[in-house]
């Protein structure tokens, strides 16, 4: 077989068959395809498209590159979840201890994040003492015990989709239903759970920007999951405005811990007992979505999911004592500022992309792989789409350790429209694809 004659085929709109990609996937993992070949092959495969059974044959080749977690030695079923990722998107921090606090192993492993804010494991950083690497034996251990164990992602999982992603990044072809599908797929089936619930969100702070793209890839994972036996379901959720009041890493602790006591902001609760309501269901703990729901509901009021929220901080090393007192024991920044409303009137939209972009200006995210994290940096949004705000009312507050620019005030402030009348509500889960 010859590189150059897949991409030729793949370029003229033909399918590829499985042994077609299994040769183009360890070819590039190995090194003996180049860059330059690859390059024009993920070009022709974002023109082009793929069809289901080349999708699912690319996401199997990634899983077999690297390792595959042997989650065995874990009782009951276990049941990942993944976000297609989003601005102040906290789901994880609240959908891991709340299932967990009915009975679901959670054994998940998370990324740090490259973007607007940190990942899971930085924002799980912000509380002292909290250790995000486990061997597999305590992984295991602690799962078993308590139910749920969260780390950073180790081992040899799916380096193809790691070397590949790399390259779409610097080759515009990110964008791509069947590598984007492909590469999160990959990466769940290495993980090792019985079950996954996706939550792919859509809106102008996410991948996908229109319903029926979101609909597309949310359809072409759920294809993938069930091609390979995995129980997976897919919740199309809002990504028009952040998710919940914080965007950063310790404010979204904090945000974490009202939500599991009950106390959190409407919508993003919605996103969590969703997610949850499906795990668990999935899980074979309740019966149906709408019983579900109904109890982890219950759950979130009675305290329980805030105890468990506790055990697992403490299981990890981290100081327990911030989920009685985050304002105290969270990091707090040196410099604070408000941004004013300019005018009286309703929220119409907060773009969420320029609030992500704001709360890494301010030191909350990072632009490449080893830059450090400042955890109590990030935007604390005071109002939503749709709040009713007077003129010199606090919209937001920003937090960093470094001096506020004016950059980032612009940033923050043009993404807020002020308009007289109240806008239609924004609706918080657009589907749910099974
Ligand atoms: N997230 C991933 O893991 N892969 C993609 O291709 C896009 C988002």
């Amino acid at each position: 077989m010859r590189m150059v004659d897949l991409i030729q085929k793949k370029r003229d709109g033909h399918p590829l068959a499985k042994e077609e990609i299994d040769f183009i996937i360890e070819g590039f993992t190995g090194g003996s395809i180049p860059d330059y070949q690859m390059s024009a092959f993920l070009m022709a495969v974002y023109f082009q498209g793929m069809d289901a059974e080349e999708t699912t044959s690319l996401t199997m080749a990634m899983v077999n590159s690297g390792d595959v977690m042997d989650l065995s030695g874990i009782r009951g079923v276990k049941v990942d979840k993944h976000s297609t990722g989003g601005v102040g998107d906290k789901t994880s921090l609240i959908v891991g201890p709340l299932v967990a606090a009915v009975g679901v192993p959670v054994a998940k492993m998370s990324g740090r994040g490259l973007g607007h804010t940190g990942g899971t494991i930085d924002k799980l950083e912000s509380i002292a003492g909290f250790n995000v690497e486990l061997t597999e034996k305590e992984f295991v251990n602690q799962v078993n015990e308590h139910k749920i164990a969260i780390v950073s992602q180790t081992g040899n999982l799916t380096p193809a989709d790691k070397k590949l992603y790399a390259l779409r990044d610097v080759t515009a072809t990110v964008s791509s239903i069947p590598l984007i599908a492909s590469s999160i797929m990959s990466k769940k089936i290495a993980s090792g759970a019985d079950a996954v619930v996706l939550d792919v969100k859509v809106g102008s702070g996410a991948f996908m920007k229109s319903l029926p793209a979101a609909r597309e890839l949310a359809e072409t994972m759920v294809r993938i999951g069930k091609g390979v036996n995995k129980k997976t379901i897919a919740v199309i959720t809002d990504m028009n405005q952040p998710l919940g009041y914080a965007v950063g890493n310790a404010n979204e602790v904090m945000e974490a811990v009202q939500v599991l006591g009950g106390r959190g902001e409407a919508g993003l609760t919605r996103v969590c007992l969703t997610v949850a309501a499906h795990m668990t269901v999935a899980g074979g703990i309740y019966a149906g979505f709408d019983q579900a729901y109904a109890a982890l509901a219950g759950v979130l009021q009675s305290g329980r999911a805030l105890t468990k929220f506790k055990q697992f901080i403490q299981a990890q090393g981290g100081n327990p004592a911030v989920v009685d007192n985050p304002g105290e024991l969270l990091p707090r920044a040196r410099y604070q500022a408000q941004l004013k409303s300019p005018a009286a009137g309703y929220v119409q939209s907060i773009v969420a992309e320029q609030v992500g972009t704001a709360a890494m200006l301010l030191g909350a995210g990072r632009k490449t792989k080893n830059e450090p994290i400042d955890h109590a940096a990030g935007i604390t949004l005071q109002k939503k789409v749709g709040d009713k705000v007077e003129y010199g009312e606090v919209l937001a507050y920003l937090h960093s350790n470094r001096e506020i620019t004016p950059r980032a005030m612009t940033m923050l402030s043009e993404s807020f429209i002020i308009g007289t009348q109240r806008p239609e509500e924004l609706p918080v889960v657009y589907d749910v694809i099974e």
